[in-house]
């Protein structure tokens, strides 16, 4: 393939990202944003592929093997997992700007290709791309770590640790000037090996550091990283398309945190240094109940439903747990068929991804238009008859408000228990992600209805 069409389909991919994004930040083009970003990315692999010129059987042989883990992991993957694999991915992609790294830093023509100047800056381009690609690595693993349970998801707080980050920010900056004068002298190995231990312990030490209420800024956050890791390989490959990519990646998910910052009422910074607002206890204290609840069975549920005019269906982590979101259309449609108004509230965190529970109630075909964000409909709780929590905890949890030593005091929360009542579905008293107690299980006007959500909704059905 010539230059041209090289360079001309890299300029198409691009575009074609750029509405992929485009179509991404909107239900109604979610789907055909993602079409776009897929045929993007088949148009950049088969340009680039078509650009190389030795080693190709390498290049496939990686295709492939990359390929097959990909199709498999994406065949397995339970929807509730979807968070855990994607950090697992941004791993993939800092592990790849470290090797991409090394391997331009071993490469024996660099010295012959630049010199003077432009060796510096290529040098500077490496370390850079090294750095970042290894706090992205090791910071993905431990919020790999988190999200699925294996390492607690309390924040871990060293004594004076903005302290020992600053100490180890400036002995990164010194290595890379003691790295640069180095590799121009044909040395160069050991700042680079000591700089990328250090990225490692960065990146644990930061991610380690947050928790409670921040944990889901973290999962953004670490995409933006992996995509100035890729912009940065970009730049030691000079590939023009990566360095582009990258930059929308990075771009994109450094705007996703701070959105999320902002609904989750956080400062960027304090969530980014870790541990600002959060108490090192987890709130354990919380954790005991506090009164008697009152459980229904289901053809109660089905009684009060079909006894209101205004139903607001709150859903959390469970109803994907559950995979209830079918019955859940199921019980709208046939509220709606009786002419009751029935909304959806959906948290900015609810589950455990950003818009986690958005794509859930699409793939069930509930209709956009009564799908609502909890700013546009918080203020409508006093109006509604019955709120029914589908194995949702925290983002219902009163004591956010309430409670400033709470792992996630100050987060906004969803405010049923100012209306008529809240049936909360969950299958027994376990606490949510955040591990805190939650009063409103105890309020007067909220009922339990214990089980298996999915379960509980087709008993619910049949009453209906
Ligand atoms: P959670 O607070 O985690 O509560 C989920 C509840 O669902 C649990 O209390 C659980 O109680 C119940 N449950 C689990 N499986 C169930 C099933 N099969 N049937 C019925 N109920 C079931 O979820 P949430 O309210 O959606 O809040 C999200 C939390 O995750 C927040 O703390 C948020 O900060 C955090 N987080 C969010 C994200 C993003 S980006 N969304 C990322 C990381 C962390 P039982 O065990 O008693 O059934």
């Amino acid at each position: 393939m010539s230059e041209g069409i090289v360079t001309a389909s890299y300029v198409g991919a691009t575009i074609l990202f750029i509405l992929a994004l485009g179509g991404l930040s909107n239900q109604e083009t979610a789907r055909r944003g993602n079409l776009y970003g897929i045929i993007g990315m088949t148009v950049a692999l088969i340009a680039t592929i078509a650009g190389v010129t030795g080693n190709i059987e390498i290049l496939v042989g990686g295709l492939i093997l990359g390929g097959a883990i990909g199709l498999i992991l994406a065949k397995r993957v339970q929807m509730t997992e979807m968070p855990e694999l994607v950090a697992m991915l941004h791993s993939l992609v800092g592990l790849a700007a470290v090797l991409v790294g090394f391997a331009n830093f071993m490469d024996p023509g660099r010295l012959s290709h630049y010199s003077g100047v432009e060796l510096t800056i290529h040098d500077v381009e490496t370390y850079l791309g090294i750095l970042i690609g290894a706090v992205t690595l090791s910071g993905s693993v431990i919020a790999f770590g988190k999200l699925s349970g294996k390492i607690s998801g309390n924040p871990m707080l060293l004594p004076a640790r903005h302290f020992l980050n600053l100490i180890l920010l400036l002995i990164s900056i010194w290595l890379c000037k003691e790295f640069v004068v180095q590799s121009a002298a044909g040395g160069g190995t050991a700042p680079l090996l000591i700089m990328t231990g250090i990225a490692l312990l960065f990146g644990i030490h930061m991610v380690m550091a947050i928790g409670g209420a921040d944990m889901p800024v973290v999962v953004s956050m670490l995409n933006s990283y992996s995509g100035w890791a890729a912009s940065a390989t970009g730049f030691m490959l000079s590939n023009d398309l990566l360095i582009v990519t990258g930059a929308l990646v990075g771009s994109s998910g450094a705007i996703l945190s701070y959105i999320m910052c902002r609904a989750m009422n956080r400062k960027f910074l304090s969530v980014i240094a870790g541990g600002f607002g959060t108490t090192s206890g987890g709130g354990s204290a919380s954790v005991e109940e506090q009164g008697e609840v009152i459980a229904l069975q289901a053809p109660e549920v089905a009684a009060l439903l079909t006894e209101s005019k205004e139903v607001m269906i709150i859903p959390g982590y469970g109803m994907a747990v559950a995979q209830a979101q079918h019955i859940v259309n199921e019980i709208t449609k046939a509220l709606r068929a009786k002419k009751i108004n029935v909304r959806f509230g959906i948290h900015p965190v609810a589950g455990r991804m950003p818009g986690h529970m958005n794509v859930l109630l699409a793939e069930a075909k509930v209709p956009y238009d009564i799908v609502y964000e909890m700013d546009e409909i918080n203020d409508d709780f006093p109006d509604i008859d019955v709120s029914i929590v589908i194995g949702a905890n925290d983002i219902v949890n009163p004591s956010a408000q309430t409670d400033p030593d709470s792992p996630i005091a100050g987060m906004p929360v969803m405010e049923p228990w100012l209306g008529g009542t809240t049936i909360v579905l969950k299958r027994g008293m376990a606490t949510g992600y955040a591990g805190v107690q939650n009063p409103l299980f105890f309020k007067e006007n909220t009922r339990m209805l214990f089980g298996d959500a999915k379960k509980s909704l087709d008993e619910v059905f049949k009453n209906i």
